[in-house]
């Protein structure tokens, strides 16, 4: 058995408010647990979107209420709330800019906008962009411009974590994630998962991007499972919204990095844990830890799991490395299979 610290999962949709049929603060976080998180930070793509005060007021009262785990909230960037994110910066845990089509309304990809929201944005406060390709650069370049750190998330191409790495390498303040499927899987899988079921933004990329990503993982500064559930009717359906359920699964495959030499132990506590902490300012949990037998194996179901989406692009794979116990502030959270913290203890961390 092996001791991890509470993982870290800055980049989760919970889609509460507006699409709880898929997903709500208390199914999310009980799958957060299972996976072996006791801190998630939520998307602002639900419905609405959280760009104002009013509807963060709607996601933090359904959080106190329902939240299993700890969590943290974003604000998106729109054309109009350049000036009035900033008043909500102490109650989110950073801001997030889309500058690429994905599931949901925000999408901002107007130059001068961009460069506003950097320029607007607390400088200690993280910012954080969804920038595939060009806008990869445009991000960069305005934070860089502006006097501020950027955060890119899920990293999915070769080019991108070679345009990161140079930036890095010329001290330009840039960080990055990278999910596990872009880590795992690659434009080869769609057939085997199906069209619908595997559409993901950034879509999954060649099998050389994929590999580019394993061989620069000292440039990717942590992981983040973009957990986007959506229910299978959704999926399947001609409209099948882009999104994997990812919390359940991720520490499993970040530990096959491990069996495979890939990276150490070490390395998972610095991405999961170390890195989120210290990009996006959380707090310490104290008495939290997590158990982990890493060598059971386990075959991966949908169905016994604790996402509302209840599928997976993993389903029928034997993982191995399975979450036994969490102990979050010094109570057991989750164990054998079971959630075992209620709804509403969980704790804002801004
Ligand atoms: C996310 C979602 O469903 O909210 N989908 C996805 O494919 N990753 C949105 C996003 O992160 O782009
Ligand atoms: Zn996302």
């Amino acid at each position: 058995m092996i001791k991890l610290p509470g993982l870290i999962d800055p980049h989760v949709h919970l889609r509460d408010p507006g699409g709880t049929h898929k997903e709500d603060w208390d199914s999310g976080t009980a799958a957060a647990l299972a996976g072996g998180f006791t801190t998630v930070c939520a998307m602002p793509n639900t419905t609405p979107p959280i760009i104002d005060a009013a509807a963060l007021e709607m996601s933090l009262t359904a959080a106190a209420q329902k939240a299993r785990c700890d969590y943290g909230v974003y604000v998106g960037a729109t054309l109009e709330n350049v000036d009035s994110a900033t008043t909500l910066a102490k109650r989110v845990v950073g801001k997030k800019m889309y500058l690429n089509g994905t599931f949901g309304t925000l999408k901002m990809e107007q130059l001068d906008a961009i460069v506003a929201h950097c320029a607007s944005w607390p400088a200690d406060k993280p910012l954080l962009a969804h920038a595939e390709q060009h806008t990869c650069g445009a991000a960069i370049l305005a934070a860089h411009l502006a006097g501020r750190s950027i955060h890119i998330c899920h990293v999915s191409r070769a080019e991108e974590i070679s345009l990161i790495r140079t930036a890095k390498d010329k001290g330009i303040k840039v960080t990055c994630e990278v999910g596990p499927h872009h880590l795992f899987l690659c434009l080869d899988d769609v057939q085997r998962i199906g069209t619908g079921r595997a559409e993901v933004r950034p879509m999954l990329a060649t099998a050389s991007d994929r590999d580019a990503l394993r061989a620069n993982l000292e440039v990717v500064d942590c992981f983040a499972t973009d957990h986007a559930p959506h229910l299978l009717s959704e999926k399947d359906s001609p409209a099948h919204p882009p999104g994997y359920p990812g919390l359940e699964t991720a520490l499993a495959l970040y530990l096959d990095l491990v069996h495979a030499g890939i990276i150490t132990i070490d390395d998972v506590i610095d991405k999961c844990y170390t890195q989120p902490r210290r990009i996006f300012n959380l707090p310490e949990q104290p008495n939290t830890w997590v158990e982990v037998d890493p060598d059971a194996t386990w075959v991966v179901r949908g169905a016994d799991m604790q996402t509302r989406a209840k599928w997976t692009p993993w389903e029928g794979t034997t993982l191995r490395g399975r979450v036994e116990r969490v102990v979050l502030r010094g109570k057991v959270a989750y164990e054998g299979g079971h959630v075992l913290a209620q709804p509403g203890t969980g704790r804002l961390i801004s």
